[in-house]
């Protein structure tokens, strides 16, 4: 079967991709052709968080274990601190705390929150999900593969073209909210 080192970065490729699904459908989710699947969208944004966050703990536990590059606790918890790809790393580290403070200020403290700021600290994610994709690219062993290589592609393409379709949502709204309050002035 698979050794402990093959299991980090099978566990790493889970984490990318179920954090890149849960980006995704979260930026989807108000498109207004697909208004209609807006809770099911809302429920694969959230699952697939959680099963990111999931294989991401495996990821790092796995690290602390593992006999060809160990790793140890303080260099998964202190960004710059690894001995091995010290920037790398950090780009995994500080895009795993900008993940968790997203899901815990989502699932735990949204009904306190004011909207604005919680909606500030959830766009964090996509300079999170930008770490995370650099960190994979350039850490990773596999890289060298081409069918992962245009698996990076893809879910970077993606990512570029609904973030693209949610800032033109946003945009059209707003003209068309300034349109209607000019009109009801005057
Ligand atoms: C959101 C956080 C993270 C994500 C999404 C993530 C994802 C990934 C991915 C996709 C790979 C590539 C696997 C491969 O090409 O074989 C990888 C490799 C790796 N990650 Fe992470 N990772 C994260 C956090 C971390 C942290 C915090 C550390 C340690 C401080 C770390 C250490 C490593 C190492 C050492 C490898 C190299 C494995 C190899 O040589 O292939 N990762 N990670």
């Amino acid at each position: 079967m698979f050794n402990t080192w093959e299991w980090i970065r099978i566990c790493g490729f889970l984490a990318y991709f179920y954090f890149t699904v849960s980006v995704i459908f979260g930026l989807l989710r108000k498109t207004p052709s697909i208004k209609k699947q807006k809770n099911l969208l809302f429920h694969l944004h959230l699952n697939a968080g959680w099963m990111g966050l999931l294989a991401l703990v495996v990821h790092v536990l796995l690290l602390l274990i593992d006999q060809y590059q160990p790793y140890q606790v303080k260099e998964i918890l202190l960004p710059f601190s690894a001995q091995y790809q010290p920037l790398l790393s950090a780009f995994g580290t500080i895009s795993i705390y900008v993940f968790l403070v997203v899901i815990f200020t989502s699932d735990v403290l949204i009904g306190v929150m004011n909207r604005k700021v919680w909606k500030s600290i959830h766009f964090l994610v996509l300079p999170a999900w930008a770490l995370s994709f650099l960190h994979g690219v350039f850490i990773g062993t596999d890289t060298s593969n081409h069918l992962i290589q245009i698996f990076y592609i893809v879910t970077g393409s993606i990512i570029i073209i609904a973030g693209s379709i949610r800032v033109y949502g946003e945009y059209t709204k707003k003209s068309s909210q300034t349109v209607r309050t000019r009109r009801s002035r005057g």
